[in-house]
């Protein structure tokens, strides 16, 4: 059994690291990256508050495609270009978007959500997978999230 207990009071950076620390015990030594993504989707769920979407876009053929996550049913396929996510895979950077309505070309997958955190996840300089998060509340994610994803995506680099 894994048992890892967030305290939400925890300063973000604090959180992070527990996060990333768990994602590196939880993907140690396993080869396939389904396996890693939905227990890092899973993590990203326990350990981050005020969430409404969890988990990852796989490139696939070119595209961006549906993997691992918590949340509601989303969009399959975001051409690359298009969307939070497809902007942070096609311009390689995090996306770090306070008002998902005031961002031209969201892909509004849930109506609920107001604000969005997207990380590039690289293997040898290519994107493999984008890290999405989803908030119900306006500006949720700040440079310290942004921070904290981006250690995550260098972790699972060669994990997924
Ligand atoms: N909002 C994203 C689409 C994915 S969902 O949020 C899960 C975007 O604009 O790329």
């Amino acid at each position: 059994m894994f048992d890892f207990t967030p305290d939400p009071t925890l300063p973000k950076p604090e959180t992070y690291r527990q996060l990333v620390q768990a994602a590196e015990a939880l993907t140690d030594g396993e080869r396939d990256g389904v396996a890693n993504m939905a227990n890092v989707a899973a993590l990203l769920a326990e350990f981050l508050p005020a969430l409404n979407w969890a988990g990852f876009y796989r490139m696939v053929d070119g595209e961006l495609v549906l993997g691992p996550f918590v949340g509601r049913p989303a969009c399959i396929r975001i051409p690359v270009g298009q969307g939070v996510c497809g902007t942070a895979a096609g311009e390689m950077r995090t996306m770090l978007v306070e008002d998902v309505h005031a961002f031209p070309g969201h892909i509004a997958c849930d109506a609920a959500s107001r604000s969005e955190l997207v990380v590039p996840v690289t293997r040898d300089g290519q994107v493999v997978a984008v890290i999405d998060l989803d908030s119900p509340e306006p500006a949720r994610f700040d440079a310290r999230d942004a921070a904290g994803i981006e250690q995550l995506a260098t972790l699972l680099g060669d994990r997924i």
